[in-house]
């Protein structure tokens, strides 16, 4: 968590990381009858729509799950469509992230994702890395398990080569390990948004959401706007969060 929390309008505190389950775009593309394609595309702007508002209400980082480490299940063509879309997002986007002042960073597992993908990621943060605004984070072939699994052979090879204590081995140890160590002091998630109607975490930043609220819309991700974000910024202002106290 940050030092200076950002207050709105109402004096009221937004939350510094707002997390995204993308949730929806296929059944959008069914509702429309068209080909699940169509919703991916279209789940572009919501990604626009969503980030610059975001941007503009003081959020810190705002983390989009992009593609999971499940997500290799689908068909082929699916995945090739989806590995495809970064490349079309960023050419056109970069322009507008560089005038909010957004900084574009990725979370996730590099080494699978197709070259011509990573470079557009990489050609992004690249283009993007003197912003100082918010954060705008991809998970992006992101998986909540293998991420614990990575961080875990990490401390592992750290204690074997003496580098780390066995003792020392802590939750900010491990913490600092995961993949979101790129977005400290802000990794741990104080609001969590899932579209579409499921209600579940399906393998998304499982550490980091130990302590967040969670808010969940019924619109398909392609319907998602910028008032349905404050929407869900609103409701995080009315809720009481704890961490165990009383
Ligand atoms: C979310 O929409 C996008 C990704 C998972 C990449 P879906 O493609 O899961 O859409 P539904 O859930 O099938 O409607
Ligand atoms: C979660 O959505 C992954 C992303 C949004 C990238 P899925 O549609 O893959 O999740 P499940 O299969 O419904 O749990
Ligand atoms: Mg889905």
């Amino acid at each position: 968590m940050g030092d200076q929390p950002q207050l709105n309008n109402n004096n009221k505190f937004i939350p510094d990381h707002v997390a995204v389950i993308m949730d929806g775009n296929g059944r959008w593309a069914e509702k429309m009858g068209e080909e699940r394609k169509a919703g991916h595309q279209e789940g572009m702007e919501a990604i626009k729509r969503v980030s610059i508002r975001a941007s503009e209400r003081g959020v810190k980082v705002l983390t989009l799950y992009a593609f999971s480490t499940e997500n290799w299940k689908r068909p082929p063509q699916e995945v090739k469509f989806l590995m495809q879309l970064p490349v079309n997002f960023f050419d056109r986007f970069v322009p507008e992230l560089q005038e909010n002042n957004i900084k574009v960073n990725m979370i996730g597992f590099k080494d699978k994702v197709p070259g011509p993908t990573k470079r557009s990621i990489e050609k992004a943060i690249d283009q993007t890395k003197n912003n100082t605004g918010m954060i705008l984070n991809f998970a992006f072939n992101y998986g909540g398990r293998a991420e614990i699994v990575e961080a875990t052979k990490s401390i592992v090879e750290k204690v074997i080569s003496g580098e780390l204590n066995k003792k020392a081995i802590s939750e900010e140890v491990l913490q600092s390990e995961l993949l979101t160590r790129s977005i400290q002091p802000y990794d741990e998630v104080d609001l969590l948004i899932r579209s579409s109607g499921e209600q579940r975490l399906s393998n998304f930043l499982l550490w980091q959401n130990a302590y967040s609220e969670f808010y969940f819309s019924k619109l398909f991700w392609p319907d998602f706007t910028g008032d349905v974000l404050d929407e869900a910024l609103d409701d995080y202002q009315n809720r009481s969060r704890r961490y165990g106290a009383i």
